[in-house]
């Protein structure tokens, strides 16, 4: 009875530490410090015109609902892109590719966004964004969900603000802190 009891204790000793191995942080990322990398860029959220980079997937008509949005369950692909200014004829640095769908009944008018931000000054580089976006709201704050390349097991979170519009298009101000190794 006495030596079971400590094969058990044994065994569950051993289940611990590989508990402990499986979620320590890869070997080259132990004790190592995260680095810091800022970015500062503008989106182009261009619906209108002949070269849209962001198009209305779904519903193609509107919705019959009592809420007070009635863009509410819209869903848009966009391959925008991001440049040094405002001006979109700047020099282009990367593109933001994803969905956003209006996520909000209310008049808040509310995106959820899951979008992947690529960034050709860093090989290629990228991070993505996963999180509420209520436009209307000066400045918005996303989370960063991980990044690929340079930004490998990025965290970290972005500030948005609309630096203008024009009908539907918009021009979106950046400003991004990214922890990674
Ligand atoms: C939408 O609402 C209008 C007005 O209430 C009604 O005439 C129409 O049939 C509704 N359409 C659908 C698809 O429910
Ligand atoms: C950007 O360049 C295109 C093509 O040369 C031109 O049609 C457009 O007016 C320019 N836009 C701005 C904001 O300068
Ligand atoms: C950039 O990407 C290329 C192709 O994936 C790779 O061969 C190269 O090592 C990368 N350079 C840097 C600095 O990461
Ligand atoms: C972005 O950073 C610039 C420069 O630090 C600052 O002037 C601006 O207010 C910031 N914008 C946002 C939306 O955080
Ligand atoms: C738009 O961006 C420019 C350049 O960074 C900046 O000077 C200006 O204050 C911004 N405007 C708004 C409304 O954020």
């Amino acid at each position: 009875m006495a030596r079971m009891s400590a094969s058990t204790k044994s065994s569950q000793l051993f289940f611990v530490l590989l508990l402990a191995i499986l979620v320590s942080p890869e070997p080259a990322v132990a004790g190592k410090p995260p680095k810091i990398t800022r970015l500062q860029f503008y989106m182009h959220d261009i619906h209108s015109g002949q070269t849209p980079t962001a198009v209305r997937v779904a519903p193609s008509q509107p919705l019959n609902f009592s809420g007070e949005n009635p863009m509410f369950g819209s869903v848009y692909v966009a391959d925008n892109q991001l440049t040094v200014s405002p001006d979109i004829n700047s020099t282009l640095v990367g593109r933001a590719q994803g969905i956003y769908a209006m996520a909000s009944l209310g008049e808040d008018m509310s995106l959820h966004m899951m979008l992947t931000y690529t960034l050709q000054q860093f090989n290629d580089s990228s991070f993505s964004v996963i999180g509420r976006n209520p436009v209307m709201s000066p400045v918005r704050e996303f989370p960063i969900y991980g990044g690929t390349g340079v930004f490998r097991l990025a965290r970290g979170y972005c500030f948005a603000q609309t630096n203008s519009t024009s009908g539907p298009d918009a021009v979106v101000g950046y400003n991004v802190t990214l922890f990674h190794y």
